[in-house]
């Protein structure tokens, strides 16, 4: 019996053609991801980062390759098709947190339910009120992202890249905007996701917010150059005792 993957792309490729000159921007991809793991794609600026976890995310097509996502080839989908995997399978989180700002916290929360055509009902909205006490923000429910802090909006970020029970969290620099200290706390909540069952796949460019996942996989040039285990990924304590068991009973189902 094979390994199962929930993330499979071979040799993708992604070309920008430009007037002057075509970008290269993905050479030839190949790699795999099992349901739970944790990876910390990282390459110098221009490798290919943001590219192929846009790809990853299903918000753009390969140019060449296959990407299939738990068995299912997605890369010759159309639009409709696309937005209903990425609200089927995937979360986001970005760098710039990317909150609505004329939207509360629980609503930017629920944001990802509108897109399937899903009204917020009232049971949908218990679940972004519980998410956003998972997160910590149950006493900021009603305030806009113009009045949280950086971490504050992370952590939003966080809780609506959980309200769909996504099987793949994927997050672009998550910690590019924060202090150390705030890092800290939004890379305990990712490696609780994780412990919880979700796949992360995650663009750094620091060495000490890679060290919290389990494998690290460089890019240079649009290539794979090293992929590797970490065998002592960092781990946090639970912001709060219950905090496993709410995340567990949120994402169930
Ligand atoms: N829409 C686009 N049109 C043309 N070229 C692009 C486009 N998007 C990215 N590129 C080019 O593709 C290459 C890879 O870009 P990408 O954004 O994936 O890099 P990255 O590894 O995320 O870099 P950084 O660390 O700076 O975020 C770069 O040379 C970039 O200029
Ligand atoms: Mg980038």
């Amino acid at each position: 019996m094979g390994m199962r993957h929930i993330v499979r792309v071979v040799d993708l490729v992604k070309h920008y053609f430009l007037e002057a000159a075509t970008v290269r921007a993905l050479d030839g991809v190949s790699l795999a991801v099992q349901p739970g793991d944790f990876v910390a794609l990282m390459g110098p600026s221009g490798s290919g980062k943001s590219t192929l976890l846009n790809l990853l995310g299903c918000l753009d097509r390969p140019t060449r390759g296959h990407y299939y996502l738990d068995d299912e080839d997605v890369s010759e989908m159309d639009d409709d098709q696309l937005s209903e995997i990425r609200s089927r399978y995937l979360g986001f989180i970005f760098q710039s947190y990317n909150l609505l700002p004329q939207y509360t916290v629980v609503e930017n929360i629920g944001v990802p339910l509108m897109y399937q055509d899903r009204r917020i009902d009232e049971a949908s909205r218990q679940r972004c009120m519980r998410l956003a006490d998972l997160v910590g923000l149950g006493n900021r429910v009603d305030h806009r992202p113009m009045q949280l802090s950086g971490g504050q909006q992370q952590r939003v970020a966080i809780a609506r890249a959980l309200v769909n029970d996504p099987h793949v969290i994927l997050a672009d620099e998550p910690t590019g905007n924060l202090d150390s200290h705030t890092s800290e706390e939004i890379m305990t909540m990712l490696t609780k996701l994780n412990e919880a069952g979700k796949t992360i796949i995650m663009v750094t460019h620091e060495n000490d917010i890679a060290a919290w996942a389990k494998r690290v996989v460089r890019l240079r040039d649009g290539h794979v150059e090293s992929d590797q285990r970490n065998d002592a990924p960092k781990i946090g304590q639970a912001p709060n005792p219950g905090f496993m068991a709410t995340l567990n009973a949120l994402m169930a189902g």
